[in-house]
Parts: C-alpha cells; structure tokens; sequence
C-alpha cells in the first residue's frame, strides 16, 4: 500500500511472493491520502494529546478500505494483519474491516499466537523473509504524514532517543529557513509562492524542513489499549503545517468560534486516534470544520532554524484584526466613560458576589 512511505515497492512484491503468496497488488492511494485524510488532519489541528499529528492512526483506515477492496474482488473470506495484541493498529484494522466487510473474517497470526516481537523476527527468519537492519532494530511505520519510531530500547521514556532512530530529521543544515505557505479554504496550496498539490507539497515540506533537523516528537502516550507508551515520530511537515493553521484560525475566527473549533479539533483527534474512523460523528465535525475553513485563506510566514519553528508574520483577507481598532495610535479610541461603563458591568457578577459574602 503506497501512502506516500519511501518504500520499494518492487521489493515488496518480490517478498510478498517470497512468503507465499499467490497474487500480489500494488495499492497507490497517496493522492487519496492526501486529499481525504490528511486535509482534514490540517483543517482540524490534528494533534492527538497535543502532540502527535496521527500520522499512522490516519493511514489506518485506508488501508483497511483498500484491503477490504482487493478481498471483494478476490471473493476473499479472511483479510490477515500483523498486529499484535498490545498496539492501537489492531483497533484500527479490525473496526475498519468491520465497518465496511462485516462478514470477512480477520485473521491476526501475531494475535493469535501471542508472539513477541523478537518471537516475530525469528519466525521471518525462518521463513527467509528479509526484514532489514532498521527494522529488526525499531517497529517502524511511515506514511505521506509522519514516521513513528518504537522500540525495545527506546520504551523506557527516561533515555535519549539513538540518533540512529531518526531518518527524516537529520541535521544537515544550519542556519534559518523562512518559509511563506499560503492556505485556501484551510487547506496549504503554495510555498514560497510556488503552487504545488497537496501531496507533493506535503513531500517537499518534509525534506526540506526535515533536512534542518525540525519534525522530532517524543512524548508519553496514552494507547486506547489500556496503558502509557514512549512515542517518538518525525513529522516536519505534519508539526509546521499545522502550526501555521492554527495561527491563521486565531487571526480570523471570533473568540467563540475559535473555542468551539478547538472542541471539535480534539474531539476529531481522539476519534481519529482511537479507531473509530468510520464513527458517524466524524462526518459531521468533517462538515463543520469546512464550513469554518472556509475563512481560513491567506498566508502564514515561519522560521526554522533546528528543532525549533517560529512564526514570523500572517496575513488574511479575513483577518479579525483591524488596526483602525486596535492601534494605540490612530483611529478609533473609546471614551473615559464608554470604557467606565463596559468595565462596571463587566465585573459586575464577581464584585456583586464578593460583596453579598462579605470577603
Ligand atoms: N503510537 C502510534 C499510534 O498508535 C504509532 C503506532 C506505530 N505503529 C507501529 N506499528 N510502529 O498511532
């Protein structure tokens, strides 16, 4: 399945017949990614527990609905994943498949015979199924959005991630990058002025902000499983996509629009976390986030400079802000006793109750 991971493809398939396979299909639905998934994860600030853009929680779902596709097509009675039973992608795969193929059985030989992860690599090994270096080292997903990273020596939480971990975030530049993205209807459509669709956009992002050494996460998470887990992901583009998003919904909604967009901002992430994609609510906050994207238009300039993002400046035909209003130099100014009168009843519930309890 092509969601935009560096893979190669043609391995894939050769390892796939290696296993036993009897047929093979190469699945590209990057584009389809890009536009149904990830657009909404940048309209909705997805960040699950303020920290990770979902990366592999979002390609989840799709994979799942390509799989079901292929095992219609195949009049296949049982789709076969190779989660375990400790992780969220079971939760994922299995509600997926269940939503869309209630009646093709799921078959999880990990799950099903309680295997270890080190239990696993011997059994490819046996099997002569090639798993690289990298990945008898970490259990690594990829996709268009991010890379997680997990790992036997890199669970306890109190030791520093081996550079070796790290692919996308290498520091190979110094110094500051500035860049200028432009958004139209929420959605990022240029950088530095230059058009480019989403997906390609997305790619370039994170080569390019990567190669400053910016993208890293690392962060204690609470897995819908149960239990708490060291999570480290690189996902520069997911990190400076988003930021810029949010600045520019805080330049253009009004306060209550921005506290309810930041209710169905999380309330989606969760969701989207927990496997719960094809939830009916999930279409609604899809439906409300473009209504209120509609606004979000204009440009969002940032500064990477290492591991660290700045924004340096936005502008929107729909900006809230006006400086008629709001400067301390010219146009519009309140008088004395316009302000006296806001400020009196303004405060008016918390001093009237102070005075009523005497303190
Ligand atoms: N903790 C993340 C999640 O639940 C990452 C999972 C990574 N999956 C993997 N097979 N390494 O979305």
């Amino acid at each position: 399945m092509d969601v935009g991971q560096p893979d190669d493809f043609s391995a894939i398939e050769k390892r796939a017949y290696a296993a036993g396979s009897s047929k093979h299909y190469t699945v590209d639905a990057k584009q389809e990614f890009a536009r149904e998934f990830v657009s909404y994860a940048i309209k909705l600030n997805a960040l699950y527990e303020g920290s990770y853009p979902l990366s592999t929680a979002l390609a989840r779902p799709l994979i799942a609905k390509k799989a079901v596709e292929v095992a219609k097509r195949e009049e296949a009675e049982a789709i076969a994943h190779g989660s375990t039973s400790k992780g969220n992608d079971q939760v994922r795969f299995d509600l997926a498949i269940k939503a869309l193929a209630p009646n093709v059985r799921i078959l999880a030989p990990a799950r099903v015979w309680g295997m270890t992860r080190e239990e696993e690599l011997s059994f490819a090994k046996a099997k002569g199924i090639p798993v690289t270096a990298e990945h008898a080292k970490y259990s690594i997903d990829e996709n268009l959005w991010g890379r997680s990273i997990e790992g036997e020596d890199i669970s306890d939480p109190s030791v520093v991630v081996p550079e070796d971990a790290f692919l996308w975030t290498k520091r190979l530049r110094e110094g500051k990058l500035e860049l200028l993205i432009e958004f139209k209807e929420g959605v990022p459509i240029s950088v530095n002025g230059e058009r480019m669709e989403l997906s390609a956009l997305i790619k370039y992002l994170n080569v390019l902000a990567g190669s400053y050494g910016f993208g890293r996460v690392d962060h204690v998470e609470n897995r819908v499983v149960g239990f708490k887990s060291r999570e480290v992901y690189e996902a520069p583009a997911a990190l400076l996509l988003i930021s810029s998003h949010i600045d520019l919904e805080k330049t253009v909604y009004t306060p209550l629009e921005l506290r309810f967009k930041r209710e169905i901002d999380s309330l989606w992430s969760d969701l989207v976390y927990r496997g719960l994609w094809f939830e009916p609510l999930r279409t609604v906050l899809e439906r409300t986030a473009n209504e209120l994207n509609r606004w979000i238009e204009g440009e969002v300039k940032v500064e990477v400079e290492g591991p660290g993002l700045k924004i340096l400046g936005r502008r929107s035909q729909f900006s809230g802000l006006s400086e008629e209003i709001s400067s301390y130099n010219k146009g519009w100014y309140p008088t004395d006793e316009m302000a006296r009168g806001f400020i009196e009843m303004w405060g008016l519930h918390s001093l009237h109750a102070l005075r009523v309890r005497g303190m």
